[in-house]
């Protein structure tokens, strides 16, 4: 079964937020319709176990650092629920997400940006083939204070 899927409006009850002090960002409405799932604008897939069960979701935002559509490469994000972390999840579903987009578009660089201190998260990137490429310093204002993060990337040509 595949690990990566269309969001349904089934899963959003499980496709909440918080339960991790990197995802702090004060209130936030309850998601209401699935995320669009073309990889060619922003959007997101939900994340199954192997047995099928909603785990959590994946997401991305078009960013680019040039004024042409070659330019251009997506910014991914995961939240996983809580009972679904530390089995691997996180690592096999941006591993997944990386190859869909190498795939099924001709992007070149995929990035991601986590803080410097979640641990779980750079190691699942790491596995996953991205490699990091600087610290992004006050990037991020959550929870009352500015947090560092890293600055990740996969290309095309990088293997895990
Ligand atoms: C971050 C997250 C996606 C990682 O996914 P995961 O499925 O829990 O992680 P994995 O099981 O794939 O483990 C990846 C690595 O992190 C390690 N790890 C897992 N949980 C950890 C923890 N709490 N502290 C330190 N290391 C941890 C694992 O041992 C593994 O390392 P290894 O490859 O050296 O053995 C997931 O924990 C999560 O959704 N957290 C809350 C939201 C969040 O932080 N999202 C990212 C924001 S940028």
């Amino acid at each position: 079964m595949p690990l990566l899927r269309a969001q349904l409006p089934a899963d959003l009850s499980v496709l909440g937020r918080g339960g991790s002090p990197y995802d702090d960002f004060g209130p936030r409405s309850p998601k209401t319709a699935p995320a669009p799932a073309s990889l060619d604008a922003d959007g997101g897939l939900t994340v199954l176990t192997e047995d099928g069960q909603v785990a959590g979701d994946v997401s991305w935002r078009w960013q680019q650092w040039g004024p042409n559509a070659s330019s251009r490469g997506p910014m991914i994000g995961i939240w996983l629920h809580p009972d679904h972390r530390g089995v691997g999840l996180g690592t096999r579903a941006q591993a997944e997400l990386a190859l869909l987009f190498f795939r099924q578009t001709t992007v070149n660089r995929i990035e991601a940006g986590t803080d410097v201190q979640n641990i779980a998260e750079q190691r699942a990137l790491e596995r996953a083939g991205f490699r990091r490429e600087g610290t992004l310093r006050g990037a991020q204002w959550r929870d009352g204070n500015y947090h560092d993060c890293y600055l990740y990337a996969r290309l095309r040509t990088d293997r895990p």
